[in-house]
């Protein structure tokens, strides 16, 4: 098995919704579908036990999001696509990494200072109140996904930047003090990905719970279509495009061309409940064909299993051999 020329991994937290396709699946579709690259796309459910201590919500985010990739046509043959439970050795490689990491480094991470802030601000004792290790040093966790599979490059939102900084710099740390074994990664943030808005017009997102579903059915994805925010302007009367949560969702699934002819539209008054049943009907016909099969998967999660299963032997077709050279690199070898 080759090195990743891309990595990236999901968090199995909640459903999967129309945010995450424009802006994470459906690009990881498209790159996995490439003869010419390696691509690694993993469920990252050791990163879900962070916030979520609910085994039923776990297991069925995992098998909510895994059958969504696969019903929205991630070619799996092709890339490796796994559960990051299934490899051993990223909790290993994890463990190595943590003794070289300093802990100021992870003082600094984000994540963990806005929940100090939080603190802080609450007005509590112990500014580390209600913050797990887990919470504080999950960004050696994900560095370890990372290098693991030597990842040259790593798509993520903004919001992970940080932690691509922290991997270089694990990464450089380890080739400095024992062997030059890994590639310092990438950070991939693309500019032009889209992001959607929600129900209420902010960034749909779980944390807004303002997200539509992916895989409702038909009746309740027009339903969450109606409920979209608008304002009050009459049927008849010139709309902004740019301003517009049901303009923003259609845009990023609309070609150019229809793109612009809508905005023509909303410049001549376009009555809301029309836009609505169209931008209803155009995100149903996308969806149409990957719901039933989606459908098929979460009745049958045999089929998703046998997936990932091949996804680990490939996966650990790299793991096995290089974590083999970081133990014989730290000295963790045959005493013979
Ligand atoms: N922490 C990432 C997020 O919240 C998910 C993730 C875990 C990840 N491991 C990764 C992303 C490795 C890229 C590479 O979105």
């Amino acid at each position: 098995m080759k090195n990743a020329d891309f990595l990236t991994g999901i968090t199995p937290s909640g459903t999967p919704h129309l945010g995450n396709f424009v802006g994470a699946i459906r690009p990881a579709v498209a790159s996995s579908k490439d003869r010419d690259l390696t691509s690694y796309y993993f469920l990252a459910d050791y990163h879900s036990l962070i916030k979520n201590h609910d085994p039923k919500k776990r297991q069925s985010s995992t098998l909510q999001i895994a059958a969504a990739w696969i019903a929205l046509g991630l070619d799996h043959e092709n890339c490796v696509f796994y559960r990051q439970s299934d490899i051993p050795e990223i909790p290993e490689l994890t463990w190595i990494l943590t003794c070289l990491t300093a802990k100021g480094l992870m003082n600094r991470a984000h994540a963990y200072k806005a929940k100090v802030q939080e603190n802080e601000t609450a007005g509590n004792k112990d500014p580390d109140q209600a913050i797990t290790m887990g919470l504080f040093s999950y960004p050696i966790l994900m560095a370890a996904d990372i290098l693991m599979f030597n990842a040259a490059k790593v798509p993520v939102g903004k919001d992970q930047v940080q932690h691509l900084e922290m991997t270089r710099d694990i990464a450089a740390r380890f080739n400095h003090v024992y062997e030059k074994l890994f590639v310092l990664p990438e950070v991939v943030v693309d500019e032009n990905t889209a992001v959607l808005s929600g129900l209420d017009g902010r960034k749909m997102s779980k944390s807004y719970d303002n997200y539509i579903p992916l895989f409702d059915t038909e009746k309740r994805l027009r339903k969450m279509i109606m409920k979209i925010q608008t304002n009050s302007l009459g049927p008849d009367e010139p709309k902004d495009p740019d301003t517009c949560t049901l303009f923003s969702i259609y845009r990023a699934f609309a070609t150019r061309e229809q793109t612009a002819a809508m905005a023509e539209r909303y410049r001549a008054g376009i009555a809301w409940g029309v836009m609505k049943q169209e931008l209803f009907e155009y995100i149903n016909t996308i969806l149409a064909e990957p719901r039933q099969r989606y459908d098929e998967l979460i009745k049958n999660p045999k089929e998703i299993e046998d997936i990932l299963a091949k996804g680990a032997h490939k996966a650990r077709q790299y793991s096995m051999p290089f974590l083999e050279k970081i133990r014989a690199a730290i000295g963790i070898r045959s005493l013979g």
